[in-house]
């Protein structure tokens, strides 16, 4: 008989992402449409620039030496001063306006990385989060892992419910157990999975809120993922959350190049209130001590050439198309649905479109929707995923999450017929029962 392996408390509470299963089986069957695997349009990834600037890169020894090099746990230096002049652009401020400077911005491998390692610096097991519900299954997984649970604000067309959190901050006050909550998780733009975006009177309200319930012993933070914020496609770019904290107490912005530029680059870049730096910095040491330095030299170039800026413009009108024929395609298979009203949110950017379907239609995984969807050779990520176990229950089961990322435009609308046929079968198949 073999040893027992004696595992971690931490390895045994973590499980694998159920949406593993979903790209497995994309990967494995080619014939299947995936309208679940959150991957970003391929075509329009760009290789020629990459290649242009690895070439130019590796011209010259001296900056290819530096380029494949060690760079610094914090991150290559000039590419720290070009996010924040990016962040401020955005935000149409200074960095003095947000008290930041480029010792506030961490470097990292992906905004996963930085979820991670935030996370990590400040909560215990036994720790409470407030997390939107529906959220972000990966980072719930990750808090999961570290043995901390979730307290869940419900969404509306404005995003995450402002008063919701307030009442889940009221109740962990009158449980007695405020002292436990370090974090608010908020995906403030198109969010993962509903592509809503919090609405522009809730941004501040957010912030408000951390500083009420903080006191002089415990601040309560913001930890905004800003994942999408580049991918948007009616226009109109609202003020980060981070732009209510003039004073870069209450809120951890985390941004990322891996949706506006190239996931395979896995490069995220975070401003941390002064307090955190050093910590996370310590755990970051742990981790990798730096990102990768070549990906960072790549897309520091990038962003002086402008080929960043010409590569967010180009996916912006890649991704609103392709938004638009899932949306319409949506509109024409579900318009007139037998079972009952099928309503989709109708996001301003992002990857996803959140659809709810009536109860005739159940959703998750082991559910009569899935199996009927796998006959057909389509895939969607079941809502059950996004929510926590037991936390709106009529809703985690007759919702799902559909990407219009990767697919392209032909396979998109041919996937929603595939759905639109599984679930019309469903709905003929309860009303026999
Ligand atoms: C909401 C959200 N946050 C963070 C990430 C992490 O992305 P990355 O680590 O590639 O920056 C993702 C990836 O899909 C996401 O959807």
């Amino acid at each position: 008989m073999r040893t027992r392996v004696p595992f971690s408390q931490k390895a045994l509470r973590t499980q694998e992402q159920p949406i593993s299963y979903l790209m497995q089986a994309a990967v494995q069957n080619r014939d299947l449409i995936s309208l679940a695997a959150g991957l970003v349009d391929e075509p329009s990834l760009p290789v020629e620039v990459a290649r242009d600037l690895v070439n130019e890169i590796l011209a010259e020894p001296d900056s290819g030496q530096m380029a494949l090099q060690y760079g610094t746990t914090h991150g290559y230096l000039t590419l720290r001063r070009q996010v924040l002049q990016h962040l401020c652009q955005m935000e149409g401020c200074s960095a003095e306006d947000l008290n930041l400077s480029v010792e506030n911005v961490i470097i990292s491998t992906g905004s996963q990385q930085m979820l991670f390692l935030v996370s990590d610096v400040l909560l215990d097991p036994g720790d409470i989060v407030i997390v939107s519900a529906p959220s972000y299954f990966v980072y719930t997984g990750t808090l999961a892992s570290f043995g901390v649970s979730t307290r869940a604000a419900a969404v509306d067309a404005g995003g995450t419910r402002i008063d919701e959190v307030r009442r889940r901050l009221e109740e962990l006050a009158a449980e007695g157990n405020l002292a436990r909550c370090k974090l608010i998780y908020e995906m403030s733009y198109y969010q993962n999975p509903t592509g809503l975006t919090l609405a522009a009177d809730r941004r501040r309200a957010l912030v408000e809120l951390a500083r009420e319930f903080s006191t002089a012993d415990h601040r309560i933070l913001v930890l905004e993922d800003a994942a999408y914020r580049e991918l948007c496609y009616d226009g109109g770019d609202l003020p980060s959350v981070k732009r209510y904290d003039p004073d870069n107490e209450f809120v951890v912005l985390c941004q990322t190049f891996s949706k506006p530029f190239s996931p395979g680059l896995k490069t995220g870049y975070t401003f941390l209130p002064d307090e955190l730096v050093e910590p996370v910095l310590h755990q970051k040491g742990n981790h990798d001590f730096g990102s990768n330095n070549f990906a960072q030299h790549l897309i520091s170039r990038a962003i002086e050439t402008g080929a960043y800026a010409r590569q967010v413009k180009r996916l912006r009108e890649t991704y609103r198309r392709k938004r638009d024929v899932m949306l319409s395609a949506l509109d024409d298979e579900f318009g007139d649905f037998p079972g009952g009203p099928v309503s989709c949110t109708r996001p301003g950017g992002g990857l996803y479109v959140w659809a709810t379907f009536p109860p005739s239609v159940p959703t998750p995984r082991d559910g009569a929707l899935f199996a009927a969807c796998l006959g057909e050779g389509v895939l969607y990520v079941p809502g059950e995923y996004c929510y926590e176990a037991g936390v709106c229950p009529d809703m985690a089961s007759r919702t799902m999450r559909l990407c219009f990322g990767v697919v392209p435009q032909d396979k998109i609308v041919e996937g929603v017929r595939r759905l639109a046929r599984a679930a019309r079968r469903c709905v003929t198949a309860a009303a026999r029962a």
